[in-house]
């Protein structure tokens, strides 16, 4: 890998698809992750192990978890906020689980029904077993600029959230513009505060593009050093919990963005074109597909 390479983690089959309002078949979930997986990604999130009551959505986690044909050099993750979750992603084979914080107190209670310290008091033993079992834990930190509920989230109180889910062991910590309301501005002070303690390369990016600033955004995090950035396939997505927040950065203009700038990612861009042509005909539709 070069200086050059930066890592795109795609989330869409889970960050996307938690949002779609028909129930997607898992077939279809199936399908769109086999595209993915030959693309050239080495990381795929493929579901969520969550309360079905709560996201109805990733209710198949175990069917989509053993139906897809597993290729070498991926890494597939889900999402588990607590040992059930996290029980269930080990029993499917998982290769990687995120847990996944908020640096707002109102989402943490709307998202995953508790405040931020019972968050990570509930993700200590989540994190200790999936670190016994040899997987790769990811964690995530929700409202890295702005909450739904609250407004704009100072970057200190990011800084507090990130460290937290490092020392439980996360290997990297995906900053979180759940609403899609951060600008190069923001997303720098967000950066002059997280790197004072952090190394860049322990810091992914994760924006959604609701008003349309998410690959400017990216520019800005690279200037910072961060060579890693989320994005989801057709620019699905959204949160349930987060009212207004719209898609995912969509994954083929963040590759194009990149591969322009001279950047490498190992991805082919006519594979993921299939994906994405799979995804707007047989689940999301054209409305959802940048
Ligand atoms: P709770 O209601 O407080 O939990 O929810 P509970 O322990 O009382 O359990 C309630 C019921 O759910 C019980 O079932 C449990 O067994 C079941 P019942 O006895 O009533 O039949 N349950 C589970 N079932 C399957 N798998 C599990 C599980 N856990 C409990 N893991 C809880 C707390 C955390 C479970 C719930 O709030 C939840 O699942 N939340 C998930 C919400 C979610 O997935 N949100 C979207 C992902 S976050 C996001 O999108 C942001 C991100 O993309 C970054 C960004 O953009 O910022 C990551
Ligand atoms: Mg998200």
């Amino acid at each position: 890998m070069t200086d050059k390479f930066v890592t795109i983690y795609e989330v869409g089959p889970r960050d996307g698809l938690q949002n779609e309002a028909a129930i997607v078949p898992t077939k279809d979930k199936i399908a769109l992750i086999d595209l993915l997986s030959e693309t050239g990604l080495r990381f795929i999130e493929a579901t969520s192990f969550v309360s079905p009551k709560w996201v109805p959505q990733m209710a198949d986690a175990l069917g989509v978890m053993v139906g897809i044909k597993r290729k070498n050099g991926v890494s597939y993750a889900a999402l588990t906020p607590n040992m059930k979750g996290l029980e269930a992603a080990l029993s499917a084979g998982v290769d990687e689980v995120a847990i996944f914080g908020s640096a707002s107190e109102s989402f943490s209670q709307k998202n995953i029904n508790c405040t931020i310290a019972q968050s990570l008091e509930r993700f200590a033993p989540v994190a200790k077993a999936a670190l016994a079992a040899g997987i790769s834990l990811r964690g995530y930190v929700s409202c890295v600029i702005a909450c739904p509920y609250e407004g704009a989230i100072a970057p200190a109180q990011v800084g507090v959230v990130t460290q937290a889910l490092l020392d439980l062991g996360c290997g990297q910590a995906s900053l979180g513009d759940t609403i899609g309301k951060g600008t190069p501005e923001t997303t720098g002070l967000l950066l002059d505060e997280l790197l004072k303690t952090v190394p860049a390369n322990k810091l992914a990016g994760h924006f959604h593009d609701t008003d349309g600033r998410a690959l400017a955004n990216v520019k800005a995090a690279l200037d910072y050093g961060l060579r890693c950035f989320d994005s989801a396939i057709g620019g699905l997505g959204g949160c349930p919990y987060a009212p207004g927040a719209k898609g995912n950065l969509s994954t083929i203009p963040l590759v194009e963005m990149l591969h322009d700038a001279g950047w490498e990612t190992g991805l082919d861009m006519a594979k993921l074109q299939a994906a994405q042509v799979y995804l707007q005909r047989n689940i999301a539709g054209e409305k959802h597909v940048l």
